[in-house]
């Protein structure tokens, strides 16, 4: 091929270029050789460099570039970024299809729009007796029965053949990465965003830029053109072969290695830098869309051949099927082939099809009602216990983390696990020496499940707890609960270094003062230095930097860094100080709730224990109780609390609540008080807590009289009892999901 016009041979380099990144991202086909296509690359290199005034932003060549980034900006997302209802049986997935099924079935809808009709004719003779209105009621209670009887029929002979509906079913891997959002406006990928809190995430573009599975140009032709905006959802991930790379260089450099692929993922996208982000080879399936404006799809399956034609990566392995039991099918068939897949499934994404059936079942405040996911049992593994060490917490808290024998265990090798605390370890009777059973779930820290005793040696000694701070040597306590068990253990010397350690960690934590460059290394870094020896100290760094320069992989660049995010914290406001003290007793509801009632410190170390444990808030009790009331004030009134505080103000850190943040969430829940106990199984205390409070509610710690709704979930004790006693209402995890979707059915749904 000979050309005379630059322009031109441009123009087919790049296309040349997306069409093999095509066949080797989309189709898993490439038809040249790495060498090969390094050749076009640097071809195409060559001649924009000739020609700087061609070069477009578009081009593969400008996949790395720019300055790294300060930190990313926050974006809105059009559509909000939801997670997906999780399930561990085929019991809950069959319920799932049938609550579907129930929604969409024409026949069900008739029923159910008849006995509405009957209740309807039925209302204006309520309480009436008279003998037309008595036979009136008698036709109607008839009606309902056939109608009930056949609707059972219906449903009977659905669950037989699996609750088919019109549409399919589309089951997919569940892929365990990161969730991002890619916005094409009229096919230029011009954004691509993390999940962040479903409605605002992380603006990464310059990062997913780099990715070479994800088109900076969607293919569009003229028979399929790029619509005006598109918006894929999808999943980063790293091959594990990838991330076994990464983690072996990390190694290598002496670094602490990523947990699993999911964790090397989320740090990657993190990078500010986006040359790093290029040397690790992300990968990216696209799994669903967010707004799209210009183009209708009518199912999932267009949606997903149309990504194909623009050269948008998605599962091969995504299946229709007509019924729950084909899916079911398929769900134990990618469970036999799952490990020798290149990356980590964790499960199997169940979706309706069809985008108007979508529509119709909507979405809870959390959950799409269309979608589930199945999610595989945790993979358990057998190894031999060979340490206990005890970890100090930042209130003192002393752990015991148990050291293995090393094993490979749901795509990772594991080597520690928690054992929470003493009274657990007598529980399972653990001890050195034996052969356990561990178990890993997705992200979370691999459990010691129990001890096989038949493989244990004899004469093998229980376990001791300390009796001393294994850091300090200072003083030990041990709490108990009312049977006498051991909860925990805590170390006394408030001047603990161990203690002191961890308590700036979370101070500069992510969900207290937040300190930009400042993660748990830093701090120990800072901290071994001698440089951080009180909350003070972080406010005083500024003055130390030539010590901060003299660190290692400390530059100039990162030191001025970490100061501007030491500065910016310091507008955090009161409740996230307070929160980031890391006072016993005193999490980010308590700080909330105490920030917002004083509104100053200065009020709060005024305040007496008695009036912090009984003021109310519009007119009703704060939720906050003797412990919590009697560990703020100690803490306030404390020499060392006293202190901290006046470091603090002297640091011209704001010691006073910040704006309030506006709210547009319904206020479903003004004027009720809800309390949570016991093991949840969906989601967490603290997620409950925030919503309840999102939506104009209060929480509160212990059961009284004026509580309203108790969520209790497995093994709720003694709050239960007392809300019975009480009569306050009672709400199972289900009731209260319930109760949240039914508020909202109305606006939740698209119209
Ligand atoms: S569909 C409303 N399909 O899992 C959300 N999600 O645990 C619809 N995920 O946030 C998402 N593989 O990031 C879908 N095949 C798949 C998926 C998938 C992984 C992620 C997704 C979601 C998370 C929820």
């Amino acid at each position: 091929m000979t050309h005379t016009d630059p322009q031109q041979e441009i123009d087919q380099l790049r296309d040349e270029i997306r069409k093999h990144d095509r066949r080797y991202y989309v189709d898993a086909a490439p038809t040249i050789t790495d060498q090969e296509y390094d050749e076009l690359l640097d071809r195409l290199k060559q001649l924009e460099a000739e020609h700087p005034e061609l070069l477009t932003t578009d081009s593969p060549t400008q996949r790395v570039g720019g300055e790294p980034l300060e930190g990313f900006r926050t974006v809105p997302h059009a559509r909000p970024m939801l997670s997906i209802d999780n399930t561990y049986d085929v019991e809950n997935l069959s319920k799932w299809a049938q609550r579907c099924f129930e929604a969409l079935d024409p026949r069900l809808t008739e029923i159910e729009a008849e006995l509405a009709a009957i209740d309807q004719r039925e209302a204006p003779i309520k309480g009436k007796r008279d003998k037309e209105s008595q036979s009136l009621r008698k036709q109607g209670k008839e009606q309902r029965e056939t109608l009930r009887v056949k609707a059972d029929e219906i449903l009977v002979a659905a669950a037989k053949c699996g609750y088919t509906i019109e549409g399919d079913y589309l089951a997919e891997p569940k892929i365990d990465g990161v969730a991002i959002n890619l916005r094409y406006e009229n096919g230029l990928l011009m954004l691509a965003s993390t999940r962040g809190d479903g409605t605002h995430g992380d603006d990464v573009t310059q990062n997913i830029r780099t990715i070479h599975a994800i088109p900076l140009r969607l293919a569009a032709t003229a028979a399929l053109p790029a619509p005006e905006v598109l918006e894929v959802r999808g999943e980063i991930f790293l091959p594990n072969a990838e991330f076994q790379r990464i983690n072996q260089a990390f190694l290598d450099a002496g670094k602490e290695p990523f947990a699993n692929p999911r964790n090397a993922t989320a740090g990657t996208l993190k990078q500010l830098d986006s040359m790093a982000v290029a040397e690790r080879r992300l990968q990216f399936l696209a799994h669903g869309q967010g707004e799209v404006v210009g183009m209708e799809f009518d199912t999932h399956t267009r949606f997903l051949e149309a990504l194909a034609a623009w050269g948008v990566p998605a599962s091969p392995l995504a299946k229709l099927c007509r019924s729950i039991h084909e899916v079911w099918k398929l769900i134990e068939q990618f469970d036999a082939q799952r490990d020798q897949l290149a990356y980590d499934v964790d499960g199997v994404v169940v979706k309706l099809d069809r985008f108007d059936q979508r529509e119709q079942l909507g979405t809870t405040s959390r959950f799409p009602r269309w979608c589930i996911a199945y999610k595989y049992p945790a993979e358990q593994a057998v190894t031999k216990l060979l340490q206990v060490d005890w970890q100090v917490g930042k209130t003192g808290k002393l752990t015991p983390r148990a050291t293995m024998e090393p094993v490979f265990v749901a795509g990772t090798t594991v080597q520690h696990a928690t054992l929470h605390n003493y009274g657990e370890i007598l529980r399972k009777d653990i001890r050195i020496g034996d052969t356990v059973i561990i178990e890993k779930a997705g992200e979370i820290i691999p459990q010691v499940v129990r001890v096989d005793l038949d493989q244990r040696p004899a004469n093998l000694p229980p376990l001791e707890p300390p009796e001393k701070c294994p850091d300090c040597a200072g003083e030990v306590e041990a709490e108990q609960d009312d049977t006498g068990k051991e909860t925990a253990r805590y170390c006394m010397n408030p001047e603990c270094p161990a203690q002191l350690r961890e308590r700036l960690i979370h101070f500069a934590a992510r969900g207290q003062m937040d300190i930009d460059g400042m993660g748990e290394k830093i701090v120990l870094q800072l901290a071994d230095a001698g440089l951080l020896n009180s909350f003070g100290d972080i406010f005083e760094l500024h003055k130390k930097r030539e010590q901060l320069l003299a660190l290692d992989r400390m530059g100039e660049k990162k030191a001025d860094n970490l100061l501007a995010g030491i500065e910016a914290a310091k507008a955090r406001g009161l409740d996230r100080v307070l929160c980031g003290l890391g006072i016993r007793h005193i999490g980010s509801t308590v700080a909330r709730i105490l920030a917002k009632h004083y509104g100053t410190i200065k009020t709060l170390q005024e305040a007496t224990r008695e009036d912090i444990q009984s003021f109310q808030t519009d007119g009703q009790e704060s939720g906050i109780g003797p412990e919590i009331a009697t560990s703020i004030h100690h803490f306030l009134h404390s020499p060392a609390g006293k202190h901290v505080i006046e470091e603090l103000r002297a640091a011209n850190v704001t010691l006073a609540v910040s704006q309030p943040i506006e709210q547009n969430t319904p206020q479903i829940f003004a004027g009720k008080t809800f309390v949570v106990t016991g093991k949840l199984e969906k989601c967490t205390r603290d997620e409950i807590h925030a919503l309840v409070e999102q939506h104009g509610g209060k929480t509160s710690s212990s059961v009284s009289k004026n509580t309203d709704y108790l969520v209790a979930g497995q093994k709720a004790g003694s709050k239960l009892v007392k809300a019975e006693q009480l009569g306050v209402r009672v709400l199972s995890e289900s009731q209260w999901e319930e109760l949240l979707d039914r508020h909202e059915v109305g606006q939740e749904k698209r119209p």
